[in-house]
């Protein structure tokens, strides 16, 4: 693991990813990024300098460009982060989801077995779907995703397993709960209600708000994937959660308490279709790596809370930005038509 790509490196995910991995790992990273709106070069400022780091820009689905920085920088390890990740812009515009997480997956694969390298693919618990009152996901479940986004990565979730099974190809895949964390972008549900609150905006809550989730550190996704790099056997997934769910209610009144936002602020406004009631997933399977998450959910969206009220520079641009354009047609019209504080 001397020469490794990490695809989205500037996103999210792949970005605390890096930071964590140089700080612990004597490799040279290329980060392959397209630089979407998700994909900021400021989610590692701090780390430009470093002569382990260099950017990339493009797209994981250009072969020609995939197969020239692997060969040019003698890459042993691929792991992938891009693609496009919220599940209401795949509502609103599902086909660059198949374009990048779909069809971009399989490019990096088909270079992968060209040239012999690992991949390490970043999975999610969205594809086992949503999950019945009392049952966990084990790792063996058969895949069931409800949204065009879960659709994707389940595509590419097999289809990684397919170049283990058909052709030998090393690969490993981590399923992830719902992450929270810094340089989290204010599309999701975490950052977007800590903003609002410091911003003492609405708080958009889909529906009765009693959906369940995994909120989880990124800091544990982040060890939990070096567990498996390090120690997961090939060809394996892993779930990497904390194995403990709250409501989205409960998600809320965490952030507000953290920031001292008014209870006032939140809105019930029209679910989200096909939106998934429950994900829960059990954790022992990389727990038997001798991995453990050092958060509890409640301190994971606690922690992140207060990463945004004191990291205003980042995500201000943000939202003056392209942002808004989104958020207006994705709240706009939902937040006008919904009752103070009543479920709609
Ligand atoms: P993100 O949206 O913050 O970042 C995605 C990154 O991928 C961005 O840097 C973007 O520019 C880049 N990208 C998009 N299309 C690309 C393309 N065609 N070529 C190259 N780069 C491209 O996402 P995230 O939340 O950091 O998620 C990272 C990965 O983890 C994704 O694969 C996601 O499905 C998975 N995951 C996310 C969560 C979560 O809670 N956020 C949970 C489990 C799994
Ligand atoms: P999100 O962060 O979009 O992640 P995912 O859909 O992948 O779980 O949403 C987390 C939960 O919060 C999910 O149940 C949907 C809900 N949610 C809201 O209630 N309002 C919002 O404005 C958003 C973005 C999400």
């Amino acid at each position: 693991m001397r020469n490794i790509i990490v695809t989205g490196g500037c996103g999210f995910i792949g970005s605390n990813f890096v930071r964590y991995w140089l700080d612990r790992h004597a490799s040279h990273v290329t980060v392959l990024d397209k630089l979407t709106y998700a994909g900021r070069r400021e989610n590692l400022h701090d780390l430009w300098g470093d002569p382990r780091l260099s950017l990339v820009e493009g797209d994981i689905g250009d072969q020609a460009l995939v197969r020239r920085v692997c060969r040019e920088r003698n890459v042993d390890l691929i792991v992938n982060f891009a693609a496009e990740t919220h599940v209401d812009q795949s509502i609103l515009g599902p086909l660059v989801f198949t374009d990048t997480n779909v069809r971009g997956t399989h490019v990096l694969l088909e270079v992968a077995r060209e040239l012999g390298i690992r991949l390490h693919h970043v999975s999610t618990d969205e594809v086992y779907g949503h999950i019945p009152d009392g049952h966990q996901s084990v790792e063996t479940d058969p895949l069931a995703a409800r949204s065009p986004y879960a659709a994707s990565k389940a595509a590419a979730d097999q289809l990684v397993q397919a170049y283990y099974i058909t052709y030998g190809l090393p690969v490993t895949i981590t399923r992830g709960a719902n992450n929270v964390g810094p340089y989290q972008y204010p599309e999701k549900a975490v950052p977007l209600f800590s903003t609002n609150a410091i911003l003492g905006e609405p708080l958009p809550v889909y529906g009765d708000g009693r959906q369940m989730r995994d909120y989880a550190h990124v800091h544990d996704h982040c060890t939990g994937i070096e567990a498996v790099l390090l120690r997961g056997e090939i060809g394996q997934v892993y779930n990497v959660g904390t194995g403990r769910e709250m409501t989205n209610l409960e998600m809320v009144d965490i952030v507000l308490d953290t920031l001292g936002g008014d209870r006032g602020l939140v809105r019930h406004v029209t679910d989200r279709p096909g939106h998934d009631r429950r994900y829960s997933m059990n954790v022992d399977k990389v727990r038997a790596l001798g991995w453990e998450p050092r958060y509890d959910p409640r301190e994971a969206v606690a922690e992140a809370a207060r990463w945004y009220a004191g990291n205003r520079w980042w995500w201000e641009p943000i939202r003056s930005g392209a942002f808004r354009e989104y958020y207006e047609r994705q709240y706009v019209r939902r937040l006008a038509s919904a009752p103070t504080g009543q479920p709609s």
